[in-house]
């Protein structure tokens, strides 16, 4: 009976931490963007700074600019988690 209940304790454990996980890998992009991005950015055309669709596909230099900034463009590094900033460089990849 004890050997039960601990295998469903553990069960349970693993349960919650892959939920976790899945957490973070369901950061919204789109939602990022709306909320942060948005007011400088369109995906397709020139706003204040240049539209997501043709921006540098660069993973490297699309990090860089976000996490540290660039000229007008603010940077992102103490205001999105560094799982935030991948998921933002994916998305501005996919455009
Ligand atoms: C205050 C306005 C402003 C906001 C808010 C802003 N940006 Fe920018 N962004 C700019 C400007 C202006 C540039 C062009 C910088 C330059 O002249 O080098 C830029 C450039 C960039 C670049 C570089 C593009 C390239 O081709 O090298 C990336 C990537 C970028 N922004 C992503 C983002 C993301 C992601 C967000 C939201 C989390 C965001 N920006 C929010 C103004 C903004």
């Amino acid at each position: 009976m004890k050997k039960i209940i601990v295998t469903l304790m553990a069960l349970s454990f693993v349960g919650l931490s892959s939920s976790a996980a899945m957490a973070s890998d369901n950061i919204d992009a789109s939602k990022i963007f709306s909320k942060k991005c948005k007011m400088c950015h369109s995906l397709d055309r020139k706003k204040v700074g240049p539209g997501f669709k043709n921006m540098n596909k660069d993973p490297q230099v699309l990090l860089e600019t976000i996490t540290n900034g660039r000229k007008m463009m603010p940077k992102f590094k103490k205001k999105l988690s560094s799982d935030e900033i991948n998921a933002m460089v994916s998305f501005i990849q996919a455009q």
